[in-house]
């Protein structure tokens, strides 16, 4: 387990250079990621590479026993190169081109670009890639920008062309009949700009995804053709964050990290646990925080501090959920970049701010805990499966305007945090065995592999969740010719008889499970969306009704539950969007039908319980308060050897805010 921060050496003068890495070392830091916007320092004017200075900081660093991750500094070229070739620069949606200065302003797909940053990575590799001292590289920061200049609409309408063969082919899968869209030649098709055809909207993003695989094909050649077998390639992304297909991008590299921020607020472990979950599950792999804010940020509303000792936690709950390696952003802030002002644990005189000593802290505790963790990983009943098709296909016709993706997914998610379970977050086309439940967080683009895959789960005995607006349109986006959820009906033994966003909630009558009788019926209501569904087999449920609301819905099926087969497989659809208390009714259900035990339900009093588990059967398990106020919690079975006080745990302890026990 690693702990570190980004440091920018060519801001400051050599001399000073050991102070910062001595302190870094106090700190217990043992990784340090340098270079990723140093790319006027390493080739101040054209041709001339200047790495020496590079080799110093590795070397000081290696002499202080820290390991180097290396960035690619392609975010931020130098002003020759896009002053030179302006056609190095991104052009926006309306035509305009970016100016220098400001990072990311460069056409991940202009072939003069792709040139030089080929050749940057290449004589960085040349001098790096057989240097044990860095462990890793990381792929330029953060890749957000999406071109609109003359040059990718040509590629746009090549790649197209390789996607669809012919055009009568594309025409028809996007029904360009439509207010005369019909293209009789590749030159004619547009970039999407604004609301635009959805088949063209789609294909559009791929595009993106596409561009900025090959941007990072050619760094990744480059670093490979030079480097040891036990330097890793990885990249910063940003959670959630959807201009490209994660999925895809993060299938050439050794894994995946991201960078954590909270920006305005604090952190709630209910909703963040989930973009941890997303990013190790595009590889099913661990992960590392890449970059988090020390303190605060300098770009959001109001960047308040974080908590004393919420870092702290942050950083454990991180840990709870793959992180093999947390790094702050960043080490000191330059007296003159745009980034002045933002956190950090060096302040501008150079002396530790008073956020070093909570990672002095974390730093002691990551030793203690860091060799028991390694090759540890969270393990998982519950997969939902997520798609950056089905989300880019909603964004583009939300049909309600508060209707979100992520948002949706969350009414899931969060309720089963509070219990303590965790999740997976994978892609549709992930190997499903060993899940008891596969959750379809409004899956809208179904293809028929994922119903391939689906139909096998089942079948083997799986329960599936499947909520609105999923198995809708084509992976051309377009509408199938059936109802929802498509090809999923026989499966779910029910259909979508139609759907409604709702101006007010409608009435949702759930009936409890019916083998207690104890159980009551649940009123709830439906937010924003509603399906009125149709049970197309006898075996098929009906768990929950619609009550009075707009005489469409009235008395229609809300929930349905379809017994299949002879391994105890089950669908459940839900048409309805539920409020929290009804949601919580109906997630409790959902475990009760997949056979899982919440065991601590702790996680609504803000104490977080998480496991991870190594290959070897080797469990240890976190317990963190995410609160400001001290917690008790019966550790029941849990109880065991704090690896961080050395005691031995058992019955009810306490936890002091923010506190945490890593029990084994
Ligand atoms: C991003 C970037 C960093 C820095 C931080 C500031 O994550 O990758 O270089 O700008 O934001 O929060």
């Amino acid at each position: 387990m690693h702990l570190g921060a980004a440091w920018y050496p060519e801001h400051w003068n050599e001399e000073r250079w050991e102070t910062d890495v001595r302190l870094m070392k106090e700190a217990g830091m043992t990784v340090c990621r340098i270079g990723e916007f140093a790319w006027s320092t390493m080739e101040p004017y054209e041709g001339g590479y200047h790495f020496e200075w590079l080799e110093k900081a590795v070397t000081l660093l290696n002499r202080y026993g820290l390991e180097v991750v290396l960035g690619t500094p392609t975010a931020a070229p130098p002003a020759w190169l896009t002053h030179r070739y302006r056609d190095t620069l991104a052009v926006d949606e309306h035509g305009r081109t970016a100016v220098h200065g400001n990072r990311c302003h460069t056409a991940a797909n202009s072939q003069t670009y792709l040139k030089f940053c080929r050749k940057i990575t290449g004589e960085m590799a040349k001098r790096f890639g057989k240097d044990a001292r860095v462990i890793g590289w990381q792929i330029d920061n953060e890749y957000n920008r999406v071109d609109y200049s003359e040059n990718s609409r040509r590629q746009f309408q090549h790649w197209l062309k390789d996607q669809y063969t012919s055009l009568d082919a594309l025409n028809s899968h996007w029904s360009t009949a439509y207010w005369s869209q019909t293209y009789s030649n590749w030159d004619e098709i547009p970039l999407p700009v604004g609301a635009h055809n959805p088949g063209l909207m789609l294909a559009f993003k791929r595009f993106v995804t596409h561009t900025w695989r090959e941007f990072q094909k050619v760094q990744i050649d480059e670093i490979r053709h030079h480097s040891l077998p036990s330097q890793w390639i990885t990249h910063n992304f940003m959670g959630w964050f959807d201009a490209f297909d994660h999925y895809e991008l993060t299938a050439d590299l050794d894994f995946a990290t991201w960078d954590w921020y909270v920006g305005t607020g604090h952190h709630d472990f209910t909703k963040t646990g989930a973009a941890h979950d997303l990013t190790r599950g595009f590889k099913r792999k661990n992960f590392w925080i890449m970059e988090t804010q020390p303190g605060w940020v300098n770009w959001s509303g109001v960047n308040n501090t974080l908590n004393k000792g919420e870092a702290s936690a942050m950083a454990w709950h991180a840990v709870a959920h793959g992180a093999d390696a947390i790094l702050y952003w960043q080490w000191r802030s330059a007296q003159g970049g745009q980034e002045q002002l933002h956190g950090s644990l060096i302040g501008a005189d150079g002396n530790p701010r008073p956020f070093y000593e909570e990672v002095k802290v974390l730093g002691e505790n990551f030793a203690k805990v860091s060799e028991v963790i390694a090759n540890t990983e969270p393990k998982n009943e519950i997969a939902f499966l997520y798609s950056y098709d089905a989300r880019w296909s909603i964004n583009g016709q939300k049909h309600h305007k508060d209707f979100n993706s992520i948002d949706h997914l969350m009414r899931y998610y969060s309720p089963l945090a509070e219990r303590n379970i965790s999740v997976d977050i994978l892609s549709p086309l992930a190997n499903l065995s060993g899940y008891k439940i596969v959750v379809l967080p409004a899956l809208v683009i179904l293809p028929d592999v994922t119903v391939e895959n689906l139909t096998r789960f089942v079948e083997s005995g799986g329960t599936l969740v499947i909520t609105v607006r999923t198995g809708m349109k084509d992976t051309h986006n377009s509408l199938f010719d059936t109802l929802q959820p498509g090809k999923l009906r026989e499966l779910a033994g029910a259909e979508v008889e139609e759907y409604y966003a709702l101006l007010d909630p409608a009435p949702v009558h759930f009936r409890g499970n019916e083998q207690s009788i104890e159980e009551k019926i649940i009123e709830g209501k439906s937010e924003m969306w509603a399906e009125a569904l149709r049970p197309l087999s006898d075996s098929t449920q009906v768990l929950a009704h619609f009550g009075e609301s707009n005489g469409w819905l009235d008395g229609k099926p809300a929930i349905t539950l379809n017994p299949v087969g002879e391994n105890g497989g089950k669908v459940l659809m839900i048409g309805a969007v539920l409020d929290s208390k009804a949601q919580s009714f109906l997630i409790e259900r959902i475990l009760r039908e997949g056979g899982i035990e919440p065991i601590y339900t702790e996680g609504k009093t803000g104490v977080e319980v998480a496991k991870r588990v190594g290959k070897d059967g080797k469990t240890v398990t976190l317990v963190i308060n995410h609160t400001r106020e001290e917690r008790s919690l019966d550790l029941k079975e849990l109880a065991g050897q704090d690896l961080l006080s050395g005691k031995s745990l058992s019955g009810v302890i306490s936890l002091l805010p923010y506190g945490v026990r890593v029990l084994i």
